[in-house]
């Protein structure tokens, strides 16, 4: 090849429009499920620009630096590190979430939990001149509290994890989004924090791990080579620590108050079952936008009954 060919060549390989090609083939090819639509978000974000102005101008010339941070996104992305981490953010109940490798990354999922407690918290607040209180049980990123503080704006919140890397997430959140003088961050096991210092909530809401710990294995690489198992495991039959918390957490509730649970598929009618054993009343199970009995809520036998 002469060297005019070879500029010539280099100079049609630099453009948006073909980089951005590239990089979707690289990805199809080491098996991602959608190797285009990465490769745009990918390619957009060195950019600063949205996904679809990639194809406003697509022969315009890619900065070598730009190029060289995008190629090195493309291979870890290949190796089957999650979208979200790279990008080191996620959209969740239509927020935008700072995420790193240390905490889970939020699913949809969960936005029902968020919206669940927010309508409890809402009807409580409307009775009283004080804020509400709630507590995030195992609040990785720290989305629902983010979620529950955004929407109720009187609420004073309690976010608990015993990972302090996922603490570090959480408060980047609750700064970005101003809630930070809102809520408090405290590590620890579960409730234990706020048995500390006698901070009782009015509605405790958890997304714990609830994995049965020989499931993990059978998990696809993106989950359990890149997300923390800590956020995943919940022990031999995926609910060590959601019993644990069924049998601790009526201390950390004020009178009336709830516990919103999400659970995994499959587990709602034994989470009910063990929460009525202990003392609970199962108010209602409540289905996810796929059907899927999600998320468990509960109520204090006794509390204004
Ligand atoms: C399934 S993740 C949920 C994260 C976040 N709330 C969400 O919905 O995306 C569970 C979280 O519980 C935390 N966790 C695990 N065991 C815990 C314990 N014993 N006490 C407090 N937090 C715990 C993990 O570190 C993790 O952040």
């Amino acid at each position: 090849m002469t060297r005019t060919c070879e500029r010539r060549e280099l100079r049609r390989a630099a453009t948006v429009g073909r980089v951005l090609a590239l990089g979707a083939g690289r990805l199809a090819a080491a098996g991602v499920a959608e190797p285009r639509l990465d490769a745009e978000l990918l390619l957009a974000d060195q950019l600063s620009e949205e996904r679809l102005a990639l194809y406003r101008e697509p022969g315009r010339l890619l900065p070598p630096a730009a190029r060289r941070r995008f190629n090195a996104l493309l291979r870890r992305r290949a190796l089957g590190e999650p979208l979200q981490y790279l990008r080191g953010r996620v959209e969740f109940f239509g927020l935008e979430c700072d995420i790193r490798r240390g905490a889970l990354i939020p699913r949809p999922d969960t936005e029902l939990l968020v919206e669940l407690a927010i309508d409890r918290l809402r009807a409580a607040q409307r009775g009283v001149d004080h804020p509400v209180r709630f507590a995030d049980v195992g609040t990785g990123s720290g989305c629902i509290a983010m979620g529950i503080a955004s929407a109720v704006e009187t609420a004073v919140g309690a976010a608990l994890d015993c990972s302090a890397r996922a603490l570090v997430v959480a408060r980047r959140n609750f700064d970005r989004h101003g809630l930070a003088d809102r809520m408090m961050v405290r590590r620890g096991d579960l409730c234990e924090p706020l048995r500390r210092e006698s901070w009782r909530a009015d509605l405790i809401a958890a997304n714990l791990p609830y994995i049965p710990t020989g499931v993990i294995e059978t998990l696809e690489s993106q989950i359990r080579d890149h997300e923390p198992r800590l956020a995943l495991d919940g022990g031999a039959d995926g609910l060590d620590l959601i019993r644990r918390l069924v049998q601790t957490a009526a201390d950390s509730l004020l009178p009336g108050g709830w516990l919103l649970l999400e659970v995994g598929i499959g587990q709602a009618d034994r989470v009910a079952a063990l929460a009525r054993h202990a003392g609970w009343r199962v108010e209602a199970i409540e289905r996810d936008l796929s059907g899927i009995d999600r998320v468990v809520v509960l109520s204090r036998k006794g509390n204004g009954e």
